[in-house]
Parts: structure tokens; C-alpha cells; sequence
């Protein structure tokens, strides 16, 4: 093979912690009829990037990669036969179906975006995932609006800090649970109201005083697990509990009796499993709703660190520690 047809990638040899993610040489990818071949500046990592590698995640139907990454930003090396939009050079960013931690790595172009004036690669890569998934879980499905309230749960992460601005943008009232006072702070800067440290306070205590008694409208959740009782708790009648994300655990125990009596909605939201066209769809709403904002500055994606490819275990270890505020992202 010429060296032009390898690339660097990053490969979880086994199932496993942070020790198991080794820079290896692999076949380039060669792009589909309607696909670019982008050569990759900066990848974000997310949180279901570690559970892929610690084996706990079930890829969706359809994935071809089986490498770890699912956004990024670079340059366009090669086009597929029937791609109009893009030529090579230009520099693009968005999301991928994965092998985002890699030298290159495919994109739809119904996927891709032109990356703005003046962005760096990092800024790029650090918007994508968080805004379409606060746009979807808080807007499209949420029905998030001016005059309503919403707790987001792990506010301080890549996606939360996201998910605490487009709240704010829709006019709604926003209150937060962190890990730490200086992550409660920097949410407060971003725009929410009020918020607890998840491992001194109960928000559940906290629901009323702030609320005036009425309850939440919405309920963002990244955590899952033993708060299911105490997030339905705290919805008003007719509330709704977005489940996005689950880091404390897949099962909890559900009261059917407030869901029932209450009317309260209980949504599911993935971005990864939607079908391509649906996919479209969602970046097309980051396009116009999200991206005006961060080009004129009024929403900014909130990054926290960056650590070059080789040293992606350190970058999976220091997430995995519950420290960063915002996206932490791979170089190349
Ligand atoms: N559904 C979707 O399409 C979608 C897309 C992207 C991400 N997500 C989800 O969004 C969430 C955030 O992802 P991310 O990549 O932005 O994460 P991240 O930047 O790594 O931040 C995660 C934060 O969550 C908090 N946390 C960790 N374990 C927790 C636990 N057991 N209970 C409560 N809080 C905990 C920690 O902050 P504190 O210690 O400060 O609380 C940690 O820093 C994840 O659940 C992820 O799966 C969903």
C-alpha cells in the first residue's frame, strides 16, 4: 500500500479503559458517490466515545466505522462522483457516523458545513454535536419556549454548556446541577438562574423555591439512572423529562401512576441512530438556527481543553475524571 492509501487512526485494541486506545496505521477510507473524504484537524470527544471503548455501547444500524469519533473538522481531500457542494480544499465541519479520531475520515455532504471566516479547526469541531443535540432534546422535542423553566443535569459538559445557552436564547429560565462550585459559577456566567452541586444538595429540594411552586417545564437529563423518581417529581403537571443521556445507568424506577395522573411526557432522544435523511434535517436546523449565533458571537461553543492525537488516553482519562467544563478535543 502506498503511504498516501494509510492513515494514523486511533484503535481500541480491546474493550477496556483509556490504556486500550493505540495510534495505528489503517487503510484510508475511500469516499461513496455522495461522500467526502476529509482530512482531519480536530475531533471532539464525547461521552459515548468512551463507552464505545469501554465496550458498553451498541453501535446503530448502519455505522460502517467501527473507530471512535463522531465530529470534526478539516480539509476536503477527495469527493465522491456525484458531490456538487464541496471541492477539495475546502474546509468543512460536521457530524460523522465515526472514525472521527483518525487522519481522515468520511462525511456525508448532506452532513457537511463550510467552516465559518476566522474559526479555527478546534472551534469548528467543538459546535456540532453539542448544538444539534441541545437544538433537538430542548426545542424540537422538548418544546422548550420563552417564560418556561428547565433543569439541565450535568450542565458543566460539552453538551450542557450548549444545552444552557440555547435555552437561554429561546428565552426560557434556566437552572443547573454540577459536580462543583466553580462549574456552578461558570454556568451562572452562561446565562443560568440558579443550581446546586450535585454531590452536596438535592435538587429536588431546591425545584420548589426556584419554581415558586408550579415545577419545571422540562427536565434535560444526561444522567439517567435513580433520579428517574425525582426528576418526574419535579415537572409540573404536563411536564416533560427528556432522557438524552444516561451516565448514571439504563434502568430506574418509574412511578406510572404521576406519568399517568400527571400527564407527564417522557421523551427519548439519540442523534447517532437517525436515519441519514433525518440527520440532514437536524444539521439544516443547526444551519439556520444555531450557526448565525456562533458566527456573530452570541451562542459560543464552551471548549475546555485540547490534546494532540497521540495523547488521546490522557484526553479519554481527564473526561472520564468529571473535571472538564465544556468540550475537551484531539488535534492533528
Ligand atoms: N442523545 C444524544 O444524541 C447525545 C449526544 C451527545 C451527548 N449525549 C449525552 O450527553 C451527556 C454529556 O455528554 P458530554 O460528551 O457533553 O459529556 P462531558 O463533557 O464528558 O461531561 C460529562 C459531565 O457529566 C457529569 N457526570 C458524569 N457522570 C455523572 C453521573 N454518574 N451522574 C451525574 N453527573 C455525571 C460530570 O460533571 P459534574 O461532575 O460537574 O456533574 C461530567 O463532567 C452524556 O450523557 C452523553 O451520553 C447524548
Amino acid at each position: 500500500m502506498r503511504t498516501t492509501e494509510v492513515m494514523t487512526a486511533v484503535v481500541v485494541r480491546t474493550p477496556g479503559g483509556p490504556e486500550q486506545l493505540h495510534l495505528e496505521t489503517r487503510p484510508r477510507p475511500v469516499p461513496g458517490p455522495r461522500q467526502l473524504l476529509v482530512r482531519v484537524r480536530a475531533s471532539a470527544l464525547n461521552r459515548g466515545d468512551t463507552s464505545q471503548r469501554a465496550g458498553g455501547y451498541t453501535l446503530p444500524p448502519g455505522v460502517t466505522s467501527p473507530l471512535l469519533g463522531i465530529e470534526v473538522a478539516g480539509e476536503v481531500e477527495a469527493v465522491g462522483d456525484e458531490v456538487r457542494a464541496f471541492q477539495p480544499g475546502a474546509r468543512v465541519f460536521g457530524l460523522v457516523d465515526g472514525g472521527g479520531y483518525a487522519e481522515a475520515c468520511l462525511m456525508e455532504e448532506g452532513l457537511a458545513l463550510p467552516i465559518p471566516e476566522g474559526w479555527s479547526f478546534v472551534e469548528a469541531a467543538a459546535a456540532p454535536e453539542a448544538y444539534c443535540t441541545a437544538h433537538e432534546s430542548l426545542v424540537e422535542l422538548g418544546g422548550l419556549g420563552p417564560g418556561q423553566s428547565v433543569l439541565i443535569h450535568a450542565a458543566g459538559s460539552g453538551i450542557g454548556t450548549a444545552c444552557i445557552q440555547v435555552a437561554r436564547e429561546v428565552g426560557a429560565t434556566v437552572f443547573v446541577t454540577v459536580g462543583s462550585d466553580e462549574k456552578l459559577r461558570r454556568c451562572l456566567a452562561l446565562g443560568a438562574l440558579a443550581g446546586v452541586v450535585r454531590t452536596r444538595e438535592n435538587f429536588a429540594d431546591a425545584v420548589p423555591e426556584w419554581t415558586k411552586g408550579r415545577g419545571l417545564d422540562v427536565v434535560e437529563d444526561f444522567v439517567g439512572g435513580a433520579a428517574l423518581g425525582r426528576n418526574l417529581r419535579a415537572l409540573r403537571f404536563g411536564g416533560t423529562l427528556m432522557l438524552v443521556g444516561l451516565m448514571d445507568g439504563i434502568r430506574g424506577d418509574l412511578d406510572l401512576k404521576q406519568v399517568v395522573l400527571r400527564r407527564l411526557q417522557l421523551k427519548g432522544m439519540a442523534l447517532r441512530p437517525l436515519p441519514l435523511a433525518a440527520k440532514v434535517a437536524v444539521v439544516q436546523r443547526f444551519r439556520e438556527r444555531w450557526l448565525p449565533r456562533l458566527v456573530d458571537g452570541r451562542v459560543r461553543a464552551v471548549i475546555d481543553t485540547t490534546f494532540p492525537l497521540a495523547r488521546v488516553a490522557d484526553a479519554h482519562r481527564y473526561m472520564e475524571s468529571n473535571a472538564s467544563f465544556g468540550k475537551i478535543l484531539l488535534e492533528l
